[in-house]
């Protein structure tokens, strides 16, 4: 993965050596009509490439908050945060939003959709977004549909498609380019047993066979027993 720094010297990327993700004394605080709210207090934990970190934590512990941080989606109030060897705390906006759509894969809760829009053209739009021409995205994309067993499905819009069908649509778009991470905030809130038990192998799939890092959020306990490790979030704090 290649990205520029925002400042000569800022970023030193040492692949395979550093661990994928290391998170150092991260916190974050916002601040609500004058009032600082104290979400993340000195999170520190590593993720290591084709490792399964389970993230639990009771609602409101900040695990969405930590995600986002992750995800490159926000930046931490203090503390650091290096991805693939390069401290995201030192980019700028372009080498931020660039790492994130080289790196990282997001599948939701609420799968995010869009609408109208066919499921061989959701998985699409991270590689529109990254420039790849119009054949080899709509191979990658019936290639990505087909290895989640939606290869029925390719021309069905999200209204059209069960809530499990559309999780893996979310998925499909997810791994479209390839991420070394993959971020999944309640990927089977919304799903029967089937279904989730469905994304849950194929994000381990993704780990084992691609050596991708899967952070993934979770409350059901049988999702947490497949992770490789558990981080727990009390009060803002990594256990
Ligand atoms: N942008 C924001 N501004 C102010 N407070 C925020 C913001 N984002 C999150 N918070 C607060 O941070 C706390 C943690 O929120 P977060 O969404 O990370 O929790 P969570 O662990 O994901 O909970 P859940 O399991 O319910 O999804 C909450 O008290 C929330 O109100
Ligand atoms: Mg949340």
């Amino acid at each position: 993965m290649s990205v520029d720094t925002a400042a000569p010297g800022a970023a030193t990327s040492r692949p395979g050596s550093a661990p994928l993700l290391d998170v150092r004394e991260v916190t974050r605080h916002f601040t609500v009509s004058g009032t600082r709210i104290d979400v993340l207090h000195d999170c520190t934990f590593q993720v290591e490439r084709g490792e399964v970190v389970a993230i639990v934590g009771q609602s409101g512990s900040g695990k969405s908050t930590l995600l986002n941080l992750l995800g490159l989606l926000d930046r931490p109030s203090g503390g650091t945060y290096t991805f693939d060897g390069v401290d995201t705390t030192r980019l700028g906006e372009g080498p931020r939003s660039r790492l994130r759509g080289e790196g990282v894969g997001f599948v939701f809760q609420q799968f995010h959709l869009l609408e109208r829009r066919t499921a061989l053209a959701n998985v699409g739009v991270p590689m529109v977004l990254g420039g790849v021409p119009l054949l080899r995205r709509r191979a990658r994309a019936r290639a990505l549909l087909e290895a989640v067993g939606l290869e029925h499905r390719l021309h069905s819009q999200p209204h059209q498609l069960s809530g499990g069908e559309q999780q893996r649509v979310a998925l499909a778009r997810a791994l479209s380019r390839e991420p070394a991470l993959i971020l999944a905030d309640e990927p089977t809130g919304a799903l029967d047993a089937a279904s989730s038990t469905m994304i849950m192998e194929q994000l381990l799939e993704q780990a084992r066979i691609r050596d991708a890092a899967v952070v993934v959020v979770t409350h059901d306990p049988k999702v947490a027993a497949r992770a490789d490790r558990v981080v727990e979030l009390v009060e803002g704090r990594t256990r």
